[in-house]
């Protein structure tokens, strides 16, 4: 068959995502291993897609390599490569340095640069056309997030036997905010191209409609988007293009039986022993981004303990940080500022080995990360800006002891579903320092009560519903 004719041998469930769930690391000797990759994304898909069979599309994570199919932990993937040169003008700038910020509240200035936007036409383009050559004839082909919204219509194109659904990962920003970029109506375009367009949240939805309208002047439906229901629809000729909510969480089930298990609850008691068995342990789990809030949680801390309002020989906290994205600018100052107030903490409050913060610019695996779970106290998961955030989830599901409390941002995702959370404006630092202290001395029956509420709404709705819901609605007969 030709290089783009649809394979018979090709694969019916396809998911394209900027990375495969495994990036492939280089040791110093020379050798190659694969290792999990970072972020909520993969968290949530690589069980789900294990579970099912199809294939990823995705680059590896590393430049210039250039690999063939693999079978690697039961997914088959479909490396896309991508030169030096396009890992700095598509991920790092396009995807990183423009979208990113400017779907999060432009917290940090986005740049817009043409040779960037370019590239990311460009590499776009690469993975449309590595979706086109791997879908087997009528395929779904389900493609994720800000790094690839031009790839539903460069597909279509390509392949217009196909079913696509698009998913965003990130927030959807105000429409105010989305009018800056230079591409707006380009990237509108390119997600029309999918049947079905989803979000986290209805409002991410509605505010794509409204630009549907105003940029190409369509006429989408009027009615309010609902969470799994109601999508609005877009006529486009013969086709109906629609957009959803479809709020992601995680594999509940599987989190909550890792940390039942008796090494996990062995492990949670030797981190305990390991911070000298203090009366609280205050945890905080995040990629290093400048989104995540990780700055305000630790300047809350230092005024409660200049205050004598927290006493450093009760408590200690753990900041799990995984480097993330570090070539980037607004990173490396965050970076900076995280571990300048972490050592000004511990210059004044702690003793000869006795931090009070623990600082890990490290990855951690599944089960000891669920022991750090199980063995905090408090979970602080303030960002800025986040379009779900499944850490707060993550904690949740890892509390089948009833015990903890969480502290959540009311600008994650999450915050619409973990109402029984102690919620905050990341941006109000008193409010950030009353609830850590309430969250401290919660009453234990009252801390019972708020866990049960929220392991209720975590362990029913987990990452299986959320692709069951939007592949449902991804389903013809929802569309014609
Ligand atoms: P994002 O997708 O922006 O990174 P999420 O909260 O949605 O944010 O997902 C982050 C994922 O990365 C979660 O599954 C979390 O457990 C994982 N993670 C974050 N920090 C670490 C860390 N230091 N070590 C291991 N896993 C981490
Ligand atoms: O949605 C969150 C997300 O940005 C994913 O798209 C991404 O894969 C993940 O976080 C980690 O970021 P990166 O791939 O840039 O390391």
């Amino acid at each position: 068959s030709s290089e783009n004719a649809p394979g018979s041998d090709g694969a019916d469930f396809i998911v394209a995502a900027n990375r495969l769930p495994v990036d492939l690391e280089r040791l110093p000797d020379g050798t190659q291993r694969w290792k999990s990759s970072p972020g909520g994304l993969v968290s949530a898909l690589a069980p789900f897609l294990r579970s099912h069979s199809g294939a990823w599309v995705g680059w590896p994570g590393v430049p210039d390599v250039e690999l063939d199919e693999l079978t690697e932990d039961g997914l088959r993937l479909h490396p896309v490569s991508l030169t030096s040169t396009e890992v700095r003008d598509y991920y790092e700038g396009f995807s990183n340095g423009t979208l990113w910020p400017l779907y999060h509240d432009v917290v940090a200035t986005p740049v817009f640069d043409r040779g960037w936007w370019d590239t990311y036409v460009k590499v776009n383009h690469r993975f449309a056309e590595a979706c086109a050559k791997v879908a087997a004839p009528g395929a779904t082909v389900w493609i994720q997030d800000y790094q690839l919204q031009l790839v539903p219509s460069m597909l279509r194109d390509l392949r217009p036997d196909l079913r696509i659904g698009f998913f965003l990962h990130i927030p959807f920003p105000p429409t105010e905010l989305f009018m800056q970029l230079p591409w707006r109506a380009e990237i509108v375009r390119g997600l029309l191209g999918a049947d079905l367009v989803g979000f986290h949240r209805p409002g991410g939805a509605q505010n794509f409609l409204w630009l549907a309208r105003r940029l190409l002047g369509l006429e989408p439906t009027r009615g309010a988007v609902g969470v799994r229901t109601r999508p609005g629809v877009i006529q486009l000729g013969n086709r109906a293009v629609r957009v959803g909510a479809f709020p992601i969480s995680i594999d509940s089930a599987g989190l909550d039986a890792l940390a039942r298990k008796k090494e996990t609850v062995a492990r949670t008691q030797q981190v305990r022993a390991d911070l000298g068995n203090p009366k609280k342990i205050i945890l905080g789990v995040d990629r290093l981004d400048y989104t995540k809030g990780i700055d305000r949680r630790l300047y809350a801390l230092h005024e409660l303990l200049q205050e004598g309002k927290v006493d450093p020989d009760e408590v200690a906290m753990v900041q799990l940080a995984t480097p993330s994205r570090e070539r980037v600018e607004h990173y490396q100052r965050m970076r900076g500022e995280i571990e300048q107030i972490v050592s000004r903490i511990n210059g004044e409050f702690g003793r000869v080995g006795r931090p009070v913060v623990h600082y890990l610019h490290q990855s951690v695996g599944r089960a000891e990360l669920a022991a750090f779970f199980a063995a905090a106290d408090v979970m602080l998961v303030t960002p800025v800006r986040d379009g779900m955030n499944l850490v707060c989830k993550e904690y949740v599901a890892c509390r089948h002891d009833l015990g903890g409390a969480l502290v959540l941002s009311e600008f994650a995702g999450a915050a619409a579903e973990l109402t029984s959370s102690f919620l905050v404006n990341p941006h109000d630092l008193d409010g950030v320092k009353n609830a850590m202290l309430a969250a401290l001395t919660i009453d234990p029956a009252e801390g019972r009560r708020r866990m049960r509420a929220l392991r209720r709404q975590v362990l029913t709705h987990d990452v299986d519903r959320w692709a069951r819901s939007f592949l449902d609605a991804l389903e013809p007969e929802h569309g014609h």
